[in-house]
């Protein structure tokens, strides 16, 4: 057991995750404890450095995975983890789940490549809770704000977001005790109070 908690959020682009980030680092913060807020790709400088590569440049599968588990190891060995010995709770705007849906639901990696990675960077080390943020790829392109120049992963087809959301749900299934499945075309209002009662027993 480590003194603090790690929470991770995931969800197709679109499902409305970062709406309710800022709900829940409320909740926790209103408790007392000290909390970081971070995000997948990203969370360290360096990290940060290889999300505009990933969010941008073209590049191959394989590399995109690669690099993704390259600014994970960074993340989790620099910032998550010296947080959580400290006490602190880590809030993750994505991580590892994340990986296994882009990159092996949506790009078509195999998992045991993915596996391999993980095995290697994570060794194990998993959030405590993880809430899938679950909508149809279509409610997720409808609510993604069109406003917004699109990145490299937005730029994908409804069919690629359905197979993330299968990939995602899959994981779920496999992990019922840690991946809480919120279905995310409800209103925030009777989201928040499913998020209170979560959060209330961990
Ligand atoms: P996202 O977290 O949705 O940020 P924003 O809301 O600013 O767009 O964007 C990160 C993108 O990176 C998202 O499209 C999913 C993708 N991603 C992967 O493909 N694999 C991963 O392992 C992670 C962490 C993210």
């Amino acid at each position: 057991m480590r003194p603090g908690k790690f929470i991770t959020l995931e969800g197709v682009d679109g499902a409305g995750k970062s709406t309710h980030l800022d709900y829940i680092a409320g909740k926790i913060r209103s408790r007392g404890v000290e909390l970081v807020v971070t995000r997948e790709p990203g969370g360290t400088p360096l990290g940060e450095k290889l999300r505009a590569l990933l969010l941008n440049d073209s590049m191959q599968p394989d590399t995109e995975l690669m690099l993704m588990y390259a600014a994970r190891a960074e993340h989790v060995a620099a910032l998550i983890k010296p947080a959580l010995a400290r006490g602190a709770w880590v809030l993750s705007d994505r991580f590892a789940d994340a990986s296994y849906a882009y990159q092996c639901g949506g790009r078509g990696i195999d998992a045991g490549r993915l596996q391999a990675l993980e095995d290697w960077t994570l060794a194990g080390f998993k959030p405590d809770l993880t809430l899938l943020f679950d909508v149809s790829a279509e409610l997720a392109e409808a609510r993604r704000a069109p406003a917004r120049t699109a990145d490299r992963f937005e730029q994908e087809q409804t069919a690629f977001f359905a197979r993330v959301r299968e990939a995602y749900l899959k994981r779920a299934q496999a992990e019922p005790g840690r991946i809480h499945v919120i279905d995310a075309s409800h209103s925030i209002e009777s989201i928040r109070v499913e998020l209170d009662r979560i959060l209330e027993r961990l």
